[in-house]
């Protein structure tokens, strides 16, 4: 096999800027999803009294969806050929997500705290689709379709809360 017949032509190639731009907007709507992975689990652990039940089964769906967004969004970046940084410390360092409680919560305080952490999550995501509108259409999409689902999940979630 000659290095030719690995080359994509051209004209279908991804630049390294388009790739750069694509990497500067997905890599913190990854990390933000990996930050909700960690904080729904913990809340999902916690969370006590009357609709307990709702908001555990809930926040375990917040949590599955979150983390197929991040493979999706992470794999986007990776096969236009940049890696991505979702390491524990960089997460930890860099995710927009606010302090979660510590210990045993109501499960209206639960409910709340992870409806503010999708909201930091939606903030970063909703950036990535405005950012990548004149970049790359294909990974626009993929930040539409986590905006979506996110706003989805919100919504189970805040629909606890709602009089
Ligand atoms: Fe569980």
């Amino acid at each position: 096999m000659t290095s030719l017949d690995t080359q994509i032509p051209s004209d279908l190639a991804t630049t390294s800027e388009i790739a750069a731009g694509v990497a500067q907007f997905l890599s913190p709507v990854v990390r933000d999803l990996e930050a909700l992975v960690v904080n729904g689990k913990q809340a999902h652990w916690h969370v006590r009294g009357g609709s307990f039940v709702g908001v555990h089964e809930t926040l375990d769906q917040v949590v599955a969806h979150a983390q197929d967004y991040a493979d999706t969004a992470a794999e986007r970046v990776v096969a236009l050929g940049l890696p991505v940084d979702a390491r524990l410390h960089t997460v930890a360092a860099q995710s927009t997500l606010p302090q979660l409680a510590d210990g045993f919560q109501s499960w209206q305080d639960t409910a709340a705290a992870v409806v503010r952490q999708i909201d930091a999550a939606l903030v970063t995501v909703r950036a990535a689709v405005t950012g990548l509108d004149d970049i790359d259409l294909s990974s626009q999409d993929v930040a539409i379709e986590i905006e979506r689902g996110l706003t989805k999940d919100r919504w189970f979630l805040q629909a606890h809360l709602a009089a």
